[in-house]
């Protein structure tokens, strides 16, 4: 049985793609579907325009919630990534520019990345004055090893594309205009394997890592907690503004 590779698309290219809520609802309400009526046995997951594929969580949305409410929204996040990483079709993330925060996060909970050599990476959370909410704390760690991993999540910093290729955080590099092409070959190649093994390998794969639980729900509460500190709306807020952060700690 081969169906067909059904490429989604992030599409808000003017915000860089950045995840507010109805994007979230659309990706649960995808993820959560078979989606037996399109036939398709692998997905693609990619960033409308040239800019980004994703630049992290809509900050404007973030800004002013509630230590509760920030924790239910990292909750919220947490459970539409790990569907797309638990799905049981292989999704392929090609990574066309920006992938920050819990756009980096996104792409990581894809089962293969590839990313165009115009490609940026990074938790940028610490210089909002918050942590990362959506798996990034985890999956870092589980992609690129603790050492590394607490690095970028300590200082945000942004790596290129052949920095997060030699750090094994994408599979392979591309140039931008051959970004699709290669995701589709690897598709084609899984399309001609097993359907019903490929969804093994996933579950079983994902098996591996069930015991870090734990981890996404401290991470969700560490979340709530940050998100009401003096800080954390001084960076949404500076953010907004257009101007570097004055944290105070508080
Ligand atoms: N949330 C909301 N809006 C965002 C956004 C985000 N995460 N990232 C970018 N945007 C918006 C900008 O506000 C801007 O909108 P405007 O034209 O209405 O002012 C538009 O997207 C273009 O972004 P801009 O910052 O002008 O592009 P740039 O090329 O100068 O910088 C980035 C690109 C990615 C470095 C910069 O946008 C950025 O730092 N984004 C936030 C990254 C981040 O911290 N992500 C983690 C969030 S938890």
């Amino acid at each position: 049985m081969r169906g067909e590779v059904l490429i989604l698309n992030l599409n808000r290219p003017d915000a860089l793609n950045a995840l507010n809520s109805t994007m979230f609802d659309e990706l649960d309400s995808f993820f959560s579907s078979e989606y037996k009526e399109y036939d398709a046995n692998c997905i693609i997951i990619t960033g409308k325009g040239e800019k980004a594929f994703a630049a992290g969580a809509d900050i404007k949305e973030l800004h002013g919630l509630s230590s509760a409410q920030a924790e239910s929204l990292s909750r919220k996040g947490q459970i539409i990534f790990s569907k797309i990483e638990e799905f049981h079709l292989p999704i392929i993330g090609a990574i066309n520019g920006f992938a920050l925060g819990g756009g980096c996060e996104l792409a990581m909970a894809c089962h293969i990345r590839i990313a165009s050599s115009k490609a940026k990476f990074g938790q940028p959370e610490v210089g909002l004055g918050i942590i990362p909410g959506y798996g990034g704390t985890q999956r870092l760690i589980q992609l690129i090893g603790k050492g590394k991993a607490t690095e970028l999540l300590l200082t945000g910093d942004l790596i290129n594309a052949e920095e997060a290729h030699r750090l094994g955080l994408v599979n392979y590099v591309t140039e931008p205009e051959q970004l699709m092409d290669r995701a589709m070959e690897i598709a084609a190649k899984m399309q001609t394997r097993g359907p019903l093994a490929l969804s093994g390998v996933i579950r079983s794969v994902n098996q591996y890592f069930s015991s870090a639980h734990e981890g996404y729900l401290f991470e969700a509460k560490t979340f709530g907690e940050v998100a009401s500190t003096e800080d954390f709306a001084e960076g949404t807020k500076a953010f907004i503004e257009k101007r570097k952060p004055v944290f105070q700690g508080k």
